[in-house]
Formats: C-alpha cells, sequence, structure tokens
C-alpha cells in the first residue's frame, strides 16, 4: 500500500483525487500495490465531498504520519508550498508537483534536499500540463547534446490569441472565456504577462541543459499588447502569433533563454497548435528535430501527469527517482540581445520613410487599416539595429519572427 496526501484541493488538486479514484484498478495493476489517497489538505470545507473524510487542515498530521509515502503539492505559489515541501522532503517523503513557480524559483534547494534525504521530488505536471514533455526530454533523450528547446508553454494565451485569430474576439472577451474553462491562473496576468511560460522554459532549460536559471533572468514580454490588426497583418503574409519560450545553448557552455510573441510561418507545426493545447520541441544532435504535444492545461490533463509522477514513485517508494542540476551560475547567461530574427514592425508613418530607415522590407496590407497605419518584415537584424532603425518611425507594434 502506497499512501498519498494531496495538499490544496483546487482545480489541479481535485483532479488528482478523480484520476487516482478512476483508475484505481488499473493504478494497483501497474504498480502492483494498492495506492491510498490518505489525506487531502484544504482550509475549505468539503462537507458533500466523496473524499469528506480525508480533508484536514493542519499539515503536522500529514508530516507527523509515517505512512504517508508521496505528498502532492498543488497549491501554487513560492510561500507555503516552499514551507510544506521542504518540512514534506525532511521528513522523508517524496513529493510530486505540478508547481512551475516553486520548481523555477526553489527547484536547486529543494532537488539538494530530496538528494540528501533520499527521496524523489517529481514535477512533471509543471510544464505542458498532461504532456509527458521532462521525463522524455532527461530519460529518452539523455543520448543527445540539446542545442535548443522551445515551445507554447501557456495554454490560457493560446487560447486567446487562437480565439482572437479564427473567432475575432477581442482580448478581454478571449481571456474570459479561458478563465471561464479554467484553464487561467487565479491571478491571469502570470498568463498574459508571461510569467508562467517564463517560469516553465526556467524549468526546461535547466533540465536540458543542466544548471538552474530563476526567472529573473529571462527576459519576458506576454501577449497584452498584441492587437487584432497585427494578427490581421500576420496572417495576410502567411504567419501566426504565438507567444514562445526558447532556451539556447550558446558558444562557451552559456545558455540563452527569453519569452515572446513570434510571427510563426503557417509551415511550422508550432503554428498548428491551437487552443489550451501546448507544444515543446527540441532540437538534439542525435535525434534531430522533436516535437511533444497536447493539453497543456485542464484538470483532468494537469491530474494525468501528477498521476503519472505518482505511479513512478509508487512501483519502489525506496529508490530515489532523478531529476537534478547544477547551481545558477549567472556568468553563463547569455542575454537573447546576441540572437538576430526578422522583425514585424506596425506603426504610423509611410512606407517610403520606412523603406529609407531599413532598405529592404516587406510590406504588408490588411483590410479596414487606417489611413498612415503601415506594416512591415525587416531583413534579419538583432534588437539594437531594429532599435537604431525604429527611431524614424512612430512605432506601434514590434514582434519577432520565427526563423
Ligand atoms: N495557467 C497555465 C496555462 C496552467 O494556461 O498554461 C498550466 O500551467
Amino acid at each position: 500500500m502506497v499512501n498519498v496526501a494531496i495538499l490544496g484541493f483546487g482545480t489541479v488538486g481535485s483532479g488528482v483525487a478523480e484520476v487516482l479514484t478512476m483508475n484505481s484498478a488499473l493504478i494497483e495493476q501497474r504498480t502492483g500495490k494498492a495506492v491510498r489517497l490518505k489525506y487531502i489538505l484544504d482550509v475549505r470545507d468539503f462537507p458533500d465531498s466523496p473524499y469528506k473524510d480525508c480533508f484536514v487542515k493542519d499539515f503536522s498530521v500529514i508530516e507527523s504520519d509515517p505512512e504517508v509515502d508521496v505528498v502532492v503539492e498543488t497549491i501554487g505559489g513560492a510561500t507555503v508550498a516552499l514551507d510544506f515541501t521542504t518540512r514534506a522532503l525532511k521528513a522523508g517523503k517524496s513529493v510530486v508537483s505540478s508547481n512551475k513557480e516553486l520548481v523555477a524559483t526553489h527547484g536547486y534547494d529543494l532537488l539538494q534536499l530530496a538528494v540528501e534525504k533520499g527521496v524523489s521530488y517529481l514535477f512533471e505536471a509543471s510544464v505542458g500540463g498532461g504532456i509527458p514533455v521532462l521525463r522524455p526530454l532527461t530519460n529518452c533523450l539523455a543520448g543527445n547534446e540539446l542545442s535548443e528547446v522551445r515551445g507554447i508553454l501557456n495554454g490560457t494565451t493560446n487560447y486567446i490569441l487562437t480565439r482572437m485569430i479564427r473567432a475575432g474576439l477581442s482580448f478581454e472577451q478571449a481571456l474570459k472565456e479561458a478563465q471561464d474553462n479554467g484553464y487561467a491562473e487565479r491571478d491571469p496576468s502570470a498568463d498574459i504577462e508571461g510569467h508562467d511560460a517564463c517560469r516553465k522554459i526556467c524549468i526546461l532549460a535547466a533540465l536540458c541543459f543542466g544548471r538552474h536559471i530563476y526567472p529573473d533572468q529571462v527576459p519576458t514580454q506576454g501577449i497584452t499588447a498584441i492587437t487584432l490588426a497585427d494578427v490581421d497583418y500576420a496572417n495576410s503574409c502567411g504567419y501566426k502569433i504565438k507567444l514562445l519560450g526558447r532556451a539556447l545553448r550558446m558558444e562557451g557552455g552559456k545558455v540563452c533563454a527569453y519569452v515572446a510573441p513570434h510571427l510563426v510561418s503557417s509551415e511550422n507545426p508550432l503554428a498548428g497548435v491551437e487552443d489550451v493545447f501546448n507544444a515543446i520541441s527540441a532540437t538534439g544532435n542525435a535525434v534531430g528535430d522533436v516535437m511533444f504535444y497536447g493539453r497543456g492545461a485542464g484538470k483532468l490533463p494537469t491530474a494525468s501527469a501528477v498521476v503519472g509522477d505518482i505511479i513512478d514513485i509508487a512501483k519502489d517508494v525506496t529508490t530515489r527517482k532523478r531529476n537534478e542540476w547544477a547551481a545558477c551560475d549567472r556568468s553563463l547567461f547569455q542575454s537573447p540581445e546576441v540572437l538576430t530574427f526578422r522583425w514585424y514592425v506596425r506603426a504610423v508613418g509611410s512606407m517610403d520613410a520606412a523603406r529609407a530607415a531599413f532598405g529592404e522590407i516587406m510590406p504588408l496590407a490588411r483590410g479596414g487599416a487606417p489611413a498612415q497605419e503601415i506594416a512591415f518584415l525587416t531583413e534579419s537584424m538583432t534588437l539594437a539595429q531594429l532599435n537604431e532603425k525604429l527611431a524614424a518611425l512612430d512605432v506601434q507594434s514590434v514582434i519577432r519572427v520565427l526563423a
């Protein structure tokens, strides 16, 4: 028998309880043991819940119960969740988490603690929701030197952009729909400002390149400035606007990472990733390009990944499952300003002025554009080179084009 305690009975926590119950026979068959939900920690009361006998309000009940093998942390944030995760690991319990903020900010220390205690700290659900991506990257692709990992890492923003592109909804209407569907974070600014994607690219970069990268190192831009005009111009030249997180291995063992919206060519498989779906692609020196695709948010998809981790631990609770990386070294972080891109520019002015500043450009057009509005794609250049040329224009929007 393996005993599980869930911390937080929100969207993900309640989904984990549901999957453990719904698939209990299968889980027992696959692990050779019964996996029992023993406790659920939440400050709220759930008198009508089918799990009502499991609820406790005091974490020390779980911490001090020697029968608890696995603690599932779905509280979110990096305060209470950090305290409970640290205490659970110190008490010799393995921890499974969907909490990307905690892993991105304290992952190195928590992994060190897990090593010290000989227990596992697993967080497959923290990136890509239900997509199996962390384990394949670290196990199945372990024979590769990876040069880049990139992806659509936030379901809420992908849902918003898709609804703007397909249904012509405003940003606010599409955000409301995403919140109603339970995709958004409690504070949606973490989604729309790109912080959630930033935390996920930090975790991917740490696993792929072996060193902790903190979210404050990663330049991050969300989608709040994207308008229907930008969506239309992108569409006119065969591109979709997508929020991407990217991490690249640079010369000298340096790593570069950033989060920003991009124009992605319709021919790139990432352009076909719509609604709440996420996709993560990686490039390895043996495998070439691989892509992982699936539901990046939502109750049961995320619970699916959490339960996969629980099963991994339950098969043999005495053997620590690896997730490991080295401490952060800020001198090994390369600013993304060295990267070159073609750029999409929307401005108020004349094409003649744009040509005078940029030379060769690709003009874009859309129906219903106001007089004086221009849009174009530039040749390839760095951000600094772009900014120098933009000084001649009244710029409204600037977006990278993914090569
Ligand atoms: N708010 C997140 C998203 C949830 O929309 O992707 C999954 O991490």
